[in-house]
């Protein structure tokens, strides 16, 4: 018994002692391997007298249980204390601030256009769209302007190339928005209100021009719409746009092809000191073209002019993006600059409120 006894505390203390699971593995084979020292013990049963086995077997099962289980724990305590460890080493602090990701900016272009449709639509408009390779029917006849008039030269259209021998008409890419107003004509016919901000392309190129541009088309047709309605939705929009309560408007007498009577419009502005404020000083500043829609524009959208009038107006998106954001130079707009988008372009969430004094 004493000898099982010290056999007992051998192993125990190894146990105790091994400090990983291997040297866990080697005293269980020492132990309890198929030629362990337990192991053989028992096989020595056999050759024992039924009393001396009886006590002996069962001091001999009772000592393997108890190694087996000390193993068992051994093995349980090491694989804790390795956990852990590594819960030491690998924890995470959740509260820090996310790593910054480069995140893009909206692009002025973007975020004015954002701005003059979502004013518009509070004032009952609805966005309409043309494509930008447009037939030179939509993009000048339609408007009044036939194929010798002197307003087609003043356009510098890019002209679609066609292979020899292909006489379908000509197409262009458009050089202005109002093509649409006879899409939308066509496809909603009267009454209707529309705003159509879209891409424009005029050959042309210097600090104020680029062949590329944005604008955008208003029109509005019912039975009695008057100047008056234009004037007051131009001031409407002028105020909500440069976010000033006060702003004067100037219509200057002008020729359009597609308005009858057609205006220019003027705001008031100050350039004191190098810096533009809207509706302040003694200087005015163009912002667009408009007039009252033209019974021939009428009638190539399908309306009855007997019937419906309306206005129309164009403004250049660029434009005032460089007027309200104070940037000089149109043609920085797109040269995808990194540094200039960084610099002008806007968070993705600074989501255009109705600029003042609409949203009542
Ligand atoms: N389409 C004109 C241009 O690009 C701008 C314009 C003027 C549009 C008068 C209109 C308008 O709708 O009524 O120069």
């Amino acid at each position: 018994m004493s000898d099982l006894q010290a056999l007992r505390e051998k192993y125990l203390a190894q146990i105790e002692a091994a400090e990983d699971e291997a040297a866990v593995e080697k005293v269980r084979i020492a132990a309890l391997g198929k030629k362990g020292e337990i192991s053989l013990k028992m096989r020595t049963l056999g050759k024992m007298s039924p009393e001396e086995r009886r006590t002996v077997g069962a001091a001999l099962n009772a000592l393997r249980d108890e190694i087996d289980a000390a193993i068992r724990a051994r093995r349980e305590a090491l694989a804790d204390a390795a956990l852990a460890k590594r819960l030491e080493k690998e924890w995470l602090d959740v509260t820090l601030p996310a790593r910054p990701r480069p995140a893009g900016t909206v692009h002025p272009v973007s975020q004015v256009t954002e701005e003059i449709v979502a004013i518009f639509a509070e004032l009952g408009f609805s966005v309409a769209e043309g494509p930008q390779v447009e037939s030179d029917w939509y993009n000048f006849d339609a408007l009044n302007i036939p194929p010798h008039h002197p307003a087609r030269q003043e356009f510098d259209t890019f002209y679609m190339h066609r292979a020899e021998g292909d006489d379908r008409p000509p197409h262009v890419l458009r050089t202005h928005t109002s093509p649409v107003q006879i899409r939308a004509m066509e496809a909603h016919g009267a009454p209707i209100r529309i705003i159509a901000p879209g891409r424009v392309y005029r050959s042309d190129y210097d600090q104020t021009h680029t062949p590329m541009f944005h604008q955008v088309e208003g029109l509005a047709i019912d039975r009695d719409i008057s100047m008056a309605n234009l004037k007051w939705t131009l001031e409407e929009f002028c105020r909500a746009f440069f976010e000033v309560d006060h702003v004067e408007l100037r219509f200057r007498a002008s020729h359009f092809p597609f308005t009858e009577p057609s205006a220019e419009v003027d705001i008031r502005c100050s350039w004191e000191g190098g810096q533009l404020k809207v509706g302040e000083g003694d200087d005015w500043m163009e912002i667009l073209g408009s007039g009252m829609v033209h019974p021939k524009v009428l009638e190539a959208g399908g309306i009855d002019p007997n019937e419906w009038q309306g206005f129309a107006f164009g403004l250049g998106i660029d434009r005032l993006a460089m007027l309200k954001y104070g940037i000089p130079d149109l043609r920085s707009f797109f040269e995808s600059d990194l540094r200039w988008l960084k610099h002008y372009g806007f968070a993705a969430l600074d989501i255009p409120t109705l600029h003042g004094g609409l949203g009542r």
